[in-house]
């Protein structure tokens, strides 16, 4: 008999089938308008990769990644999801008053975290990505990239199975961006996965596998 070994198929990390949305401009008729930015638009991400999302301005990167977040309805499809979300989304939102170690607390009793806990990552992390030197200055005063820093170490402080990153490093300095490709790659090969929106064509390499969004759907690059 001709035996076959077959290995148990992993558990999917995340799973997104058909999913469609459109944007409706709420005008009176006949001006009211639906822009279908997602029409049939599936991907799958497995624990340990690093996947990326491409594709050209306004081909909907941000909306299907906040749909996966939970934070746009979208029309049709469905997610499944393996774990704890951690989201990045593509412009920072902060509260202006607060400090960075009072937004980390803010965002620790969210992810229902211990205080103490919440002080190690935070620590930790401002260590790793170079920016404890402005723990209590407040986020009205932090410069583009070291709201995005913040945001990104928000997005992970949990932990996450699966971090979902909207350009997470377009104001990143050249040493930033390589160690955020240090910490992704730690976090990966913790089993955990990442799905990250970049328009960066020379780091390919960088990633498991490529989806590019065209005309609403999730093409398979490699
Ligand atoms: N809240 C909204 N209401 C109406 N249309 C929207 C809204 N948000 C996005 N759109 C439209 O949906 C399309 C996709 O936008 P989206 O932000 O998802 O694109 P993207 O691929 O992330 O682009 P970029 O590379 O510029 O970030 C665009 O045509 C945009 O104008
Ligand atoms: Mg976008």
């Amino acid at each position: 008999m001709n035996e076959e070994h077959v290995e148990p198929e992993a558990t999917m990390r995340l799973s997104v089938q058909h999913l469609a949305k459109a944007y409706v401009t709420h005008r009176p008729w006949p001006l009211a308008k639906r822009n279908k930015v997602l029409e049939d638009a599936s991907l799958e991400v497995m624990p340990r990769e690093i996947v990326a999302l491409v594709g050209a301005n306004g081909s909907g990167k941000s909306t299907l990644m906040m749909i996966v977040a939970g934070v746009l309805s979208r029309d049709a499809g469905t997610i499944h999801i393996d774990g704890r979300i951690g989201y990045c989304p593509q412009y920072p939102v902060l509260y202006e008053k607060l400090t960075v170690a009072e937004t980390f607390r803010l965002f620790g009793v969210a992810y229902r975290m211990t205080g103490e806990e919440t002080e190690q990552r935070a620590s930790s992390l401002m260590a790793e990505l170079a920016f404890a030197n402005y723990r209590d200055h407040r986020v009205e005063h932090l410069s583009g990239g070291t709201r995005q820093k913040l945001s990104l170490a928000l997005a992970v402080l949990h932990d996450p199975e699966l971090l979902l990153l909207d350009e997470p490093y377009s104001g990143f300095d050249y040493e930033t961006y390589l160690r955020f490709w240090d910490m992704s790659k730690e976090i990966a090969g913790r089993g955990h996965s990442i799905l990250a929106i970049s328009h960066f064509v020379q780091e390919q390499e960088r990633f498991d596998r490529i989806y590019q969004i065209r005309d609403g759907r999730c093409e398979r690059e490699r």
